[in-house]
């Protein structure tokens, strides 16, 4: 599918963003475990949603559905059934990451598989801490790829260091741990999103933080919680784009997380000089949330790296973006995690911000570097079929004079589906 972005005159209005697709992943994996119900209300919709879902009810998990909402049954924690048929995650790396840690906890066997794009994304950085644990794991090309073959059960806890900061591989082991027979202690270089130690640790859990250690004592049972699930902060980070580079901009992003392991991109906005704040700021159970005022600005260009990189993870090319705007020079270093993401997104985001005129290219394995002040114009892109991409390229379009050309426009299905259609509301109040 093909969409045409044109500038908007005006970027002014106000949107509710919907649910977070980490926090709502966890909502549904965890609760699956639980004992008794749960709802979670204001869920991600996306098809990686959809992915996690599929996975569970094959595993025997009673869940209901409204639109945006989710009525669990939990199993408990030693009652999933062994499915009669392969699991598929789709193209949702946190599904399949996350459900290979819960399975290996499992005393049966299942097969986990995935959509083309997944089956070449890394698994070995699963395999490896689950069999350290004590599953018996197989994967393609000698267990770096999956599909993964699973047979669980009888895990020991674990210490493990992880080589990079990733909340998949992170909550992976920790979902194991649940399952071992004694603690479990994550170490990471570098903080990343902590949304499942704090559900865990609001079901009941005992969760250690120390840095960026997170131990957990395996319990004898989590209880069921109800989850209002906060707007997705890496969905409102496209509005938040478009609102700093355009002319003449003003918007109000309502409900969204602002979890501190999340907003990196927020840090450095306000570092850019971005005109930015936080209002009405509120707890929504575990995760803090607010309403976040973005206008246009006058940006300056900074240079970010490892520490910072896995709060933002998401956001790499929105910053792309939003650093061709600035004055001066932006270095992201430290970003190679990115290669690995629905598409290879320092090569997608070069390529396809060139397009539009953006002066930006790549350095070495991971480093993006972006001339701020180029006169951006219109263009015919691709998304790569890489929703991130797709929405990044879109926050151009609103703000550049276009048009903006999106093929794999479809593509922000995955984490936004009702994005055209904000796209189209914000342009009309933007209008009047
Ligand atoms: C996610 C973690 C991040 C992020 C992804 C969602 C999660 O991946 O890119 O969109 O929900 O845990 P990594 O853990 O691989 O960095």
């Amino acid at each position: 599918m093909r969409k045409t972005v044109n500038l908007v005159p005006s970027l002014t209005g106000e949107l509710t963003i919907p649910g977070d697709k980490s926090v709502t992943h966890r909502a549904l994996l965890l609760n699956a475990i639980g004992r008794g119900k749960a709802k979670v209300t204001n869920a991600s919709c996306g098809e990686d949603i959809a992915a996690t879902l599929d996975c569970l009810r094959l595993l025997g998990v009673n869940i209901t559905q409204k639109p945006d909402e989710f009525l669990i049954t939990g199993a408990g924690l030693h009652g999933l059934k062994e499915p009669s048929t392969i699991l598929s995650a789709s193209q949702s790396g946190t599904t399949m990451r996350l459900m290979s840690g819960l399975l290996a906890g499992q005393d049966f066997m299942t097969v986990l598989t995935g959509d083309r794009g997944l089956l070449s994304r890394p698994m070995d950085r699963v395999i490896e801490p689950l069999r350290e644990m004590g599953a018996t794991i197989l994967g393609r090309k000698n267990d770096t790829l999956a599909p993964l073959a699973i047979r669980g059960g009888h895990l020991h806890g674990v210490d493990y260091k992880t080589k990079v900061a990733s909340a998949q591989v992170k909550s992976c082991i920790l979902l194991a741990g649940l399952y071992a027979d004694s603690q479990t202690t994550v170490n990471e270089p570098a903080y990343s999103r902590d949304h499942t130690e704090l559900m865990m640790a609001a079901m009941g859990v005992k969760v250690g933080v120390n840095g960026h250690s997170i131990s957990i004592t395996p319990p004898k049972e989590l209880t069921c919680v109800d989850i209002n699930v906060p707007g997705d902060f890496s969905s409102a980070a496209f509005w938040m784009a478009a609102a700093v580079i355009h002319p003449n901009a003003k918007i109000t992003l309502r409900n969204v997380g602002v979890n501190q392991t999340r907003t990196g991109f927020l840090d450095v906005l306000e570092k850019m000089g971005a005109k930015v704040r936080l209002e009405n700021k509120r707890m929504a159970g575990a995760e803090p949330v607010a309403d976040i005022i973005v206008e246009s600005s006058n940006l300056r260009g900074v240079e970010i790296g490892a520490d910072i990189i896995p709060r933002l993870i998401d956001e790499a090319p929105s910053l792309a973006l939003v650093a061709a705007f600035a004055s001066g020079m932006t270095v992201i270093r430290d970003a190679g995690e990115l290669r690995l993401k629905e598409s290879d997104r320092i090569s997608t985001t070069v390529e396809e911000l060139s397009k539009l005129g953006a002066k930006v290219s790549e350095e070495g394995t991971s480093t993006i570097i972006i001339e701020g002040g180029a006169r951006m114009h219109g263009g015919k892109c691709t998304s790569h079929g890489d929703h991130r991409l797709a929405m990044t390229l879109a926050a151009a379009g609103v703000a550049i004079k276009g048009p903006v050309k999106i093929d794999g426009a479809e593509s922000v299905d995955k984490s936004y589906p009702t994005f055209w259609k904000d796209l189209a509301k914000l342009s009309a109040a933007s209008r009047v």
